[in-house]
């Protein structure tokens, strides 16, 4: 595999990156998945403007241009021949040669950044989307500023490593009684005809995929509320799924042990995925 850092493309086992950098000492660093379909980048731009957030929220000096951005995400989709599948990038506050936990000078330290692909052979045609996947409910304990897509994943690895323990797939997380999102996903229900997704604000992820989703669904005329819900309410909901860049829509058949539905993936979720890929890619 061919990766790109700081500036070089290279063979993965060529790549370096110094001990002192933030990004491993202080998970001091930001990063952004973006799906490859049929070779394309899908949402880039979503991406690229939530990255230049991220980095304003945390100080960060941006160490490429958005034009560059585009240009290293497709270089690195040629030069390994992806056609399904996603980009990784990372971006940390780098080093200054020493472990500190005030922020390095950004005048004299340069920014790490960290690019690679994952090829995913039948993203698209996921068997998974088919059958759905099963989540229990989490507490949510992670940090205040969840609209910052920071590299800090150990919870949500943990809340993983929780729901597969309980044999389930995923975990979604829960605030004060309310769904937040999933571990690596937005969280939806569906009553009725409506589809109800949390609100924005600091306490998730401001998913790329919610926007355009929540944007199809609202043009083919389907109701959409933008509000919490609780973990209750969402086992005795017709429908539910998740939304991410790595799972485009994903139908969830069952809440901590609770059937969802019949079971199965219902109208709303399969119909919003069908819409999803044909419209963005
Ligand atoms: N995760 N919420 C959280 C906590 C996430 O980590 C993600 C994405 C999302 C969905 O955002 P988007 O639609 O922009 O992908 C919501 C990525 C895919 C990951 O960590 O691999």
């Amino acid at each position: 595999r061919i990766v790109y850092v700081n500036g070089e493309y290279l063979a993965e086992a060529e790549a370096r990156i110094s001990i002192f950098d933030r990004g491993f000492l202080m998970a001091d660093g930001v990063y952004e998945v973006t799906s490859v379909l049929d070779g394309k980048l899908i949402d880039f731009d979503g991406h690229a403007k939530r990255l230049q957030r991220s980095m304003d929220e945390l100080d960060m000096r941006a160490p490429v241009t958005t034009e560059e951005l585009l240009d290293i995400h497709r270089e690195l989709v040629r030069k390994n021949e992806i056609t399904e599948g996603m980009i990784y990038l990372q971006v940390t506050r780098g080093s200054a040669g020493d472990r500190d936990f005030a922020f390095p000078d950004p005048e004299t330290t340069e920014p790490t950044i960290v690019l690679f692909t994952q090829a995913k052979p039948g993203l698209a045609d996921n068997p998974a989307a088919k059958k759905g996947i099963r989540v229990i409910g989490i507490e949510d304990i992670r940090w205040g500023r969840r609209d910052i897509k920071t590299v800090q994943l150990l919870y949500p690895s943990m809340g993983k490593m929780m729901a597969k323990k309980a044999g389930a797939d995923d975990a979604w997380m829960i605030e004060d009684g309310f769904v937040t999102e999933g571990t690596s996903n937005n969280a939806y229900i569906v009553k009725g005809d409506t589809i109800i997704t949390r609100a924005l604000s600091n306490d998730i992820l401001h998913g790329i995929t919610r926007a355009a989703v929540l944007r199809f669904a609202r043009e083919a005329q389907m109701k959409v509320e933008e509000r919490s819900f609780t973990i209750d309410e969402a086992k005795e909901a017709d429908e539910a799924f998740v939304t991410s860049a790595s799972t485009f829509v994903m139908p969830v058949v069952e809440i901590d042990g609770q059937t969802i539905g019949e079971g199965v993936p219902g109208k709303v979720a399969p119909r919003l995925r069908e819409i999803y890929l044909e419209e963005s890619r």
